[in-house]
């Protein structure tokens, strides 16, 4: 609209002046004539008197005068009449004019005495007159008197405003008129073609070439554009396609998984189609610092975030999640994206905004009240409520428009992260048949028994099973699956090919366990200079200490209770440990509105407090305890300086802090502490196995760990580095396209035609 007005502005501004000055000059050519009739009327009507009141005048008839002048009023316009004795004064009179004997009116004499007419626009009390005054002469010329006729000019200003009506209503229409032309004129000129680039372009990124067709035969300028960006495009996807075939030839050398190696799998599977990854957590959020007034870019704290984040940093893609933090409006562009990581922009962020009752019923409510109890074991009761479950569906949806927006033409390859999106698969696969979509599942799966309690148990399995696969990070959570979906829903289990066929579709169920990064010194963990570890040995007073770590959520899934009652225990029953044992717990607070998370705090506070206080000597306290975010560069050195590290979660699907720990040990110098109710402890079998349920043997573990001996450490820390180097996430991921990919392939062969 500004810029319409811009252009408008002018043009409005001359027509008004152009229009003005003409009306002022007809206004004037009007009242000139108007004038012009009356002077000419009233000299008529004046010298017509004069012949009565000559006569009148001669004989002093002042009847006959007042006669004359009753007779000559109310014609026409002609008001009244006047008739003056050779003295000035007034012999007769119009009844409505009577009150003019009062009157000064000095110009009489002058008309007797120069004998000359006058005629003049007078204002007779409120009213605005002509006034003629003629002498009357006898036949030598002397004056016998004068007559006078007096008519109404009003009408005059009557027609002028009329006419300056006219003239201003046709003056709003012609402004209306070049209104609406130049609108029209600006959308057929700039707006329209603007579209049209604007619908080539959509459809170009989506690969739409059917859709395109039309426009590259368009003649003129436009169909220049179009065909000019289809040669650079067509360059680039050459480009790409050559990528792609020397990605095969790399693919089939290197042996262990690296960023490059996947790279090069994604360009050799997938080609053109990117990755699009939806989750809830983002990989960046962009957090408002109350007290500076600045925004901070932060990583959340997320085994998610931890394991998808390189992999879209090597291939590229589009990650969709809730926009969470409280300045991330303020960073994305008017689709809502941006490029990440923001110093060295590798994949897009596309960013989904939800209202506070969204987020209360979907998040808090049923996804962390509701499913994330019911799928971990640790006897915290689920809550379903209904108005949480229809806020997730809302969401759910809200999120599969999101996705279907930015979905290529064909054979797009969607990634669903976790149990926020249950229904996901189901609502994009109804509306893109033809995209591939796998679901992967970061939490435990629980047995029939326990998922039987869901109220919305059909609706949740049935949307899971809209996706292609399914994967898990350990095959017992494959096999709960299988059974749920066998016993609560009519489908059919294919325990040979591990796939569950429901209304002719069949979703195939794979473990994958996910991983970390285990480049060091370059990507996203960067093994820190000794001066980190130095700086804070010195502030925690390590130097010459054993010291232990852990690095958890504030989630009751973590075990952070068991792991402090344990860490009590040690203390207790082997007290020559004291001032020479440390515990560091990093607990990054998490879900704080919920109540069960928000009395853990306390609970922990009250444990650190009473622990610190029954252990204390001297200077030395037992436990550490840091309560806030850490970046992952933040934690880096705690791991480097950490002789312990300690996972004690109650139940976890995978628990990337034990494989982190690990990949961070190039010394080979540390003792990995794991629950054995963690997908990790599957893998890492060198760990010193603990059930953080069993305080005593918890404690036992600590001692073993804080007295293992160096030839030991290092061995089966050589073992674990080796099992995460080989299971690194990127092979996890290309586990995963590997498997969708060729789930494709015989999917595409079952489609061939009979005939
Ligand atoms: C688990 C879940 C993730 C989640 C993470 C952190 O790892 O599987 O989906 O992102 O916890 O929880 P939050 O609720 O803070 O995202």
């Amino acid at each position: 609209m500004k810029r319409i007005l811009i252009f408008i502005l002018p043009i409005l501004i001359i027509v008004t002046l152009g229009f003005t000055i003409s009306g002022i000059m007809q206004a004037r050519f009007t009242e000139e004539k108007l004038m012009d009739d009356l002077m000419r009327k009233a000299r008529a009507v004046g010298e017509s008197l004069e012949l009565a009141a000559k006569y009148i005048l001669v004989n002093n008839d002042l009847k006959a005068a007042k006669r004359l002048a009753d007779s000559f009023q109310k014609r026409e316009r002609l008001q009244g009449c006047v008739i003056y004795n050779r003295e000035g004064q007034i012999l007769a009179v119009t009844e409505q004019f009577s009150y003019l004997n009062d009157q000064e009116r000095p110009y009489l004499k002058n008309i007797l005495s120069t004998k000359t007419p006058r005629g003049a626009i007078e204002q007779f009390r409120e009213y605005s007159v002509y006034s003629y005054i003629l002498p009357v002469l006898d036949d030598d010329g002397n004056v016998l008197g004068m007559v006078e006729v007096i008519y109404d000019t009003s009408y005059m200003f009557t027609t002028l405003t009329e006419l300056w009506k006219k003239l201003s209503t046709t003056l709003i229409a012609l402004i209306l008129l070049i209104f609406l032309v130049t609108l029209l004129i600006q959308r057929q000129i700039f707006i329209m073609p603007v579209r049209r680039l604007t619908q080539w372009f959509t459809h170009f990124q989506r690969g739409d070439t059917d859709k395109l067709r039309p426009f590259a035969e368009e003649k003129g300028e436009f169909g220049k554009l179009v065909s000019e960006v289809e040669q650079v495009a067509l360059s680039m996807r050459v480009a790409r396609r050559t990528i792609s075939d020397q990605a095969h030839v790399r693919l089939q050398k290197e042996e262990l998984w690296t960023e490059a190696k996947l790279k090069d799998l994604i360009h050799a599977k997938l080609g053109d189609n990117s990755l699009f990854v939806v989750s809830n957590r983002e990989p960046y959020m962009h957090v408002l610092d109350e007290s500076t007034g600045k925004s901070a870019c932060i990583r959340p704290a997320s085994g998610v975030v931890t394991a998808i984040h390189p992999i879209l940093s090597a291939c590229g893609g589009t990650w969709i999640a809730h926009g969470s933090g409280n300045a991330d409006r303020k960073f994305v562009n008017s689709k809502d994206k941006l490029g990440v990581p923001p110093e060295d922009n590798r994949y897009i962020l596309k960013r989904v905004w939800l209202s506070k009752e969204e987020e209360q019923g979907y998040y808090y409510g049923f996804s962390n009240e509701g499913l994330w109890p019911l799928c971990h074991n640790t006897h915290t009761r689920p809550l379903f409520k209904e108005s949480d479950w229809k806020m997730y569906k809302e969401v759910n949806r809200k999120f599969a428009d999101s996705v279907l927006e930015e979905l290529p033409a064909n054979d797009p390859f969607v990634f669903v992260q976790d149990y926020h999106f249950t229904l996901l698969p189901k609502m994009i696969k109804e509306k893109r048949p033809d995209a591939r979509i796998a679901l992967f599942w970061h939490i435990p799966w629980p047995t029939p028994e326990a998922f039987m309690i869901c109220p919305y148990q059909n609706e949740i399995l049935e949307g899971m099973l809209g996706a292609d696969l399914i994967g898990f990070h350990v095959q017992n959570h494959c096999n709960n699956f299988l059974d749920t979906a066998n016993r609560l829903l009519e489908s059919r289990v294919d325990t040979e090919k591990f796939s569950v066929v429901r209304n002719g579709k069949e979703t195939f169920i794979r473990a994958f366990p996910i991983s970390v990064d285990t480049r060091s010194g370059t990507g996203s963990f960067k093994v820190e200079p000794l001066r980190q570890i130095e700086h804070l040995k010195k502030e925690f007073e390590l130097e010459g200490k054993i010291t232990a770590l852990g690095v958890d959520r504030i989630d009751y899934t973590k075990g952070i209770v068991e792991k402090l009652l344990a860490i009590d225990r040690f203390l207790e029953k082997y007290p020559e440990y004291k001032t020479k044992f440390v515990f560091i717990q990093l607990a990054a607070p998490s879900r704080t509105h919920i109540k069960r998370y928000h009395d853990l705090i306390s609970e922990i506070d009250e444990l650190v407090e009473k622990i610190n206080w029954k252990h204390r000597e001297g200077d030395w306290s037992p436990v550490i305890y840091l309560k806030k975010h850490f970046s992952q560069d933040d934690i880096q050195p705690y791991y480097q300086l950490a002789d312990i590290c300690i996972v004690s979660s109650l139940h976890d699907g995978m628990n990337l802090v034990a494989k982190e720990y690990v990949v961070q040990k190039n010394d080979l110098s540390g003792v990995l502490i794991l629950s054995q109710f963690t997908g990790a402890s599957r893998e890492l079998t060198d760990a010193i196995m603990v059930n953080p349920y069993s305080t005593e043997e918890f404690a036992e573990s600590i001692k073993l760990a804080v007295e293992m001996p160096k030839e030991d450490r290092k061995k089966r820390m050589e073992n674990m580095r080796r099992v995460v180097s080989e299971n690194n996430v990127y092979r996890w991921a290309a586990g995963i396209i590997t498997e969708m990919t060729s789930l494709k392939k015989i999917e595409d062969k079952n489609a061939l035609p009979s005939g």
